[in-house]
């Protein structure tokens, strides 16, 4: 745990950047174009203030991958080179094993095997091999890449991995075999070079396999189909070799083929994805978002294709990613062009050609309408929908400007007509929500602000100002105020106590003693307390980290959400009583106190309202006596309480 640094795993998935004492980034578990994920360095944890995630690098692993705990942990420790010795398995064991990590297990079998083929075998050299050498690529890229051959035999790697011990309906299962009508078995991969498939984690998902024939009834491709772990949409070919230099160059190029991959890193030029094929998904989109906000779109070199793909391309406009353009002289594309002028005139080539995707667009556009006054109007149309997706109005407005120059039109016409689309768009939206969801709901504090505004910028900064958020009904608050205790516990418990008239004690045991009294009635927090009070009587204090890597996973996320939001809950009631802390361990005993003594103060008052509903009841008037004088003495210890809370707040 302490090898799996949060920021480190987080990382590979998330573009971080720093804020305050914390990492930001878009969250990868919910759409949103302004950062609300939060990775705390010193907690070793992470939370996202718009969808509530939140745990340690294993939970994220779980999460993200969809892993069991154990996968989780085999995940952290293979990144981190930490072997794991396991019991063997039993053959029932190894039958139990996930279906999933069966077909990985096949997956990277077969691309094992193909690369065999293509190094060792006089076919795979003499026909596979040579073929790639032919091409111009440098053995370290097909190695790098794991590039195969499949023989040219009708069921070669079949045969190969059912002898090694692999069952057939996994390999049936990641479509590497196929049974046809008859019953028989073959290979889907015949007499082709193959490209393995990587998730973005690095492990084998699927594969192409290019033919080499040129006889035209041959597909030039054959593709895995969609399997248990290999989903097309949301798969970019190369991501998993380009994720480092995406992230660190703050860009990703996006290219078509597999061989475009291959040529552009043989260029030495790494930050290169494909969408191999498909049309880009905007789940794609999102997963290049995750490590950049900058695309740089490779074209091919014809123009009638370019213009076919021009609208596909809004769709990264609409995710708030920046979108640049290089395309290609005629009738190259990346691949070809690369091998024609080689990687140094290539990578100057890139340097010097790209442009942006809006302006790249209006003057292809324009090109193709010449002077016709309607084509124009149409183009300005097609522009300013363009830019109309883009969510940064800051950056729209840049965009607008551009165009204005270029298409020779009135900045302000633009505008307008920009505001036009927005107002439309903005309209369709409200509609679709409101049917959805009646925004009147109020949203549980867990849950964070509306995503639109996203959390403050210092919130997890020691030194936070309030959150802003208020408690919606009366009846939450006394649950608010049993959540703050479980904080202060969490966040103070193995602070020391030395304030005048107390004695030198942990704030932990400091809080329980003072509390022995009161009653929790929210469960979750009945459990942690009760918890906190068995290990206390133990002769252990325990640590927040205690509860964020508990078993339990509803008191791990309670944890994780309390350590993670400083001031959300004090700061809603001490509003409430006029009273302002600026900062909370600076005034640690007003905290501490507030924190017991409002919660003592909800519990007398809920005692109040009891005993008069049961005065108004009671129909013997001795009896009816009693209790009033019992409400009486109560109603004093309220008065003291609050006399208290006054002056311990308010110095
Ligand atoms: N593709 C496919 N099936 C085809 C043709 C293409 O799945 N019949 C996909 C492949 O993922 C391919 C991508 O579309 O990589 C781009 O096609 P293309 O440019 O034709 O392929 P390249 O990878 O560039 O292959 P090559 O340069 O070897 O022709
Ligand atoms: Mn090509």
């Amino acid at each position: 745990m302490d090898t799996a640094r949060i920021e480190e795993v987080v990382g590979d998935f998330v573009h971080l950047k720093k804020r305050g004492t914390s990492l930001i980034g878009n969250c990868p578990f919910h759409g949103e174009k302004t950062p609300s994920f939060h990775v705390s360095v010193t907690k070793g944890i992470y939370k996202c203030f718009g969808c509530g995630k939140g745990g340690d690098s294993v939970r994220f692993i779980m999460d993200h991958e969809k892993y069991s705990y154990p996968e989780a942990l085999k995940f952290l420790a293979n990144k981190y080179n930490i072997e794991v010795e396991e019991t063997e398995l039993s053959p029932e064991a190894a039958e139990a094993q996930s279906a999933k990590e069966s077909l990985y297990i096949v997956s990277q079998y077969a691309a094992t095997f193909f690369v065999k083929q293509l190094w060792e075998t006089e076919e795979g050299r003499g026909i596979g091999l040579s073929y790639f050498k032919e091409r111009g690529f440098r053995e370290d890229i097909l190695k790098k890449f794991e590039v195969g051959y499949s023989p040219d035999v009708w069921d070669a790697m079949t045969q190969s991995a059912t002898h090694a011990g692999h069952k057939l309906e996994f390999l049936e299962a990641t479509g590497l075999s196929i049974k046809n009508d008859n019953g028989k078995i073959y290979d889907r991969f015949r007499g082709r070079v193959m490209f393995p498939i990587h998730n973005f984690t690095g492990r084998i998902i699927g594969f192409g396999g290019r033919t080499l024939k040129t006889d035209k009834n041959v597909p030039k491709y054959v593709n895995s189909p969609e399997s248990e772990i290999y989903h097309k949409s949301n798969v970019l070919y190369g991501l998993f070799h380009a994720k480092k230099a995406i992230r660190d160059l703050d860009n990703c190029y996006l290219a078509e083929g597999y061989a475009d991959v291959l040529s552009v890193h043989q260029a030495g030029v790494e930050n290169v994805v494909a969408s191999s094929g498909t049309s880009l998904t905007v789940e794609q989109i999102k997963l290049i978002g995750r490590f950049t906000q900058n695309i740089t779109i490779l074209f091919d070199g014809d123009a009638a294709g370019i213009k076919a793909s021009l609208r596909g391309l809004d769709m990264i406009l609409e995710e708030g990613l920046n979108v640049k353009i290089v395309s290609f002289p005629d009738g190259h594309d990346p691949d070809s062009y690369m091998h024609h002028v080689g990687a140094g005139a290539f990578r100057t080539y890139l340097e010097q050609n790209r442009k942006d995707f809006i302006l790249y667009k209006a003057n292809v556009l324009l090109k193709d309408a010449g002077t016709d006054p309607i084509k124009r109007a149409g183009i300005i149309r097609d522009i300013v929908e363009s830019i109309a997706k883009i969510p940064d109005p800051i950056k729209a407005s840049v965009f607008i400007r551009e165009s204005s120059s270029l298409l020779e039109i009135e900045e302000h016409i633009l505008l307008s007509e920009l505001n036009k689309m927005r107002s439309a768009k903005l309209k369709k939206s409200f509609e679709g929500n409101h049917r959805v969801a009646p925004s009147s709901n109020p949203k549980p504090y867990t849950s964070g602000p509306p995503e639109p505004l996203g959390p403050p910028d210092d919130l997890w900064d020691d030194s936070a100002g309030p959150m802003g958020y208020e408690p919606q009904e009366p009846a939450k608050e006394e649950e608010y105020q049993e959540k703050e205790i479980v904080r202060l516990l969490l966040a103070f418990g193995h602070e020391f106590v030395n304030w005048d008239k107390i004695d030198d004690m942990y704030i932990g045991p400091f809080i329980m003693q003072n509390l022995s009294d009161v009653e929790f009635d929210d469960p979750l927090c009945k459990r942690i307390i009760d918890h906190y009070k068995s290990e206390i009587d133990n002769g252990r204090l325990p640590t927040a980290n205690h509860f964020v890597k508990h078993e339990d996973r509803d008191i791990a996320d309670l944890a994780i959400t309390l350590s993670t939001s400083e001031y959300a809950l004090s700061e809603n009631w001490l509003n409430k009583h006029l009273i302002y802390v600026k900062d909370e361990s600076m005034n640690l005993k007003a905290t501490i106190l507030g924190g017991i003594f409002h919660l003592k103060k909800r519990k007398v008052e809920k005692i109040l309202m009891n005993l008069l509903k049961e005065i108004k009841e009671e129909k013997n008037e001795d009896n009816q006596m009693i209790l009033m004088q019992r409400y009486g003495v109560i109603k004093g210890v309220e008065r003291e309480i609050s006399k208290f809370l006054g002056s311990v707040i308010v110095k």
